[in-house]
């Protein structure tokens, strides 16, 4: 063998944030968040309010989501903007229904919070490196995965968990196996501030 030695490194990253916020949850705001009015998304149902972050009673979660925020801008981003939620609601997977692939449009942070007990078995969520219809399928083998071929990497999130990754990011969430009803509430976000230089008139006030 000719070569003896090599080495291989990750050039870029995805980043996937997650934090357990149980404490700014109270039941009260569970309670609050169940009842709000559900129309039908396409498989599951969505609150009818996409807002839901602006409700008086959901302060205390909405100021968990900004912290978390700020830390992701922080420390993932490493930006002196500020990334704040734009739209927020609730989702429903009855039994058997789970949730198809796709990405969020006009937002930089996605995320979501399962704010209730979640039914067991978990739903996982799925997700995908590619970002557009794969021509060609050159899937690794099962046991040469690794993080530079995997199509997809699958977590299983938990109770009080909030989640967040880059909104382009394709994503789905597993049919719901239980007999119960499955709740989360979901987010986007922009940044506020200002980019760019004003001499290279590159400069935009957000
Ligand atoms: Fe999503």
């Amino acid at each position: 063998m000719t070569i003896e030695s090599y080495e291989i490194q990750p050039l870029f990253a995805t980043p996937y944030f997650k934090a357990n916020i149980a404490s700014a949850i109270s039941a009260e705001q569970v309670t609050f968040i169940k009842n709000l009015k559900m129309i039908r998304n396409r498989d599951n149902l969505i609150s009818e309010n996409l807002y839901i972050f602006e409700a008086p009673e959901l302060r205390s979660i909405k100021e968990a989501v900004q912290e978390a925020l700020d830390i992701y801008a922080n420390e993932v981003m490493g930006i002196d903007q500020k990334l704040y939620v734009t739209q927020s609601w609730s989702l429903r997977n009855e039994p058997r229904v789970g949730m198809h692939s796709h990405s969020h449009s006009n937002s930089i942070v996605s995320g979501s919070l399962y704010y209730c007990e979640l039914p067991r078995p978990l739903s996982r969520v799925i997700f995908d490196k590619s970002t557009a219809y794969q021509r060609l399928e050159l899937n690794p083998l099962r046991e040469k995965q690794n993080l530079f071929n995997t199509p997809i990497n699958v977590l299983t999130p938990d109770t009080h968990e909030l989640i967040m990754f880059p909104s382009d990011l394709n994503h789905q969430t597993e049919a719901n196996l239980s007999d119960l009803p499955r709740d989360a509430i979901a987010f986007n976000s922009f940044i506020k501030g200002k980019l760019g230089n004003y001499r290279d008139v590159s400069e935009l006030s957000l």
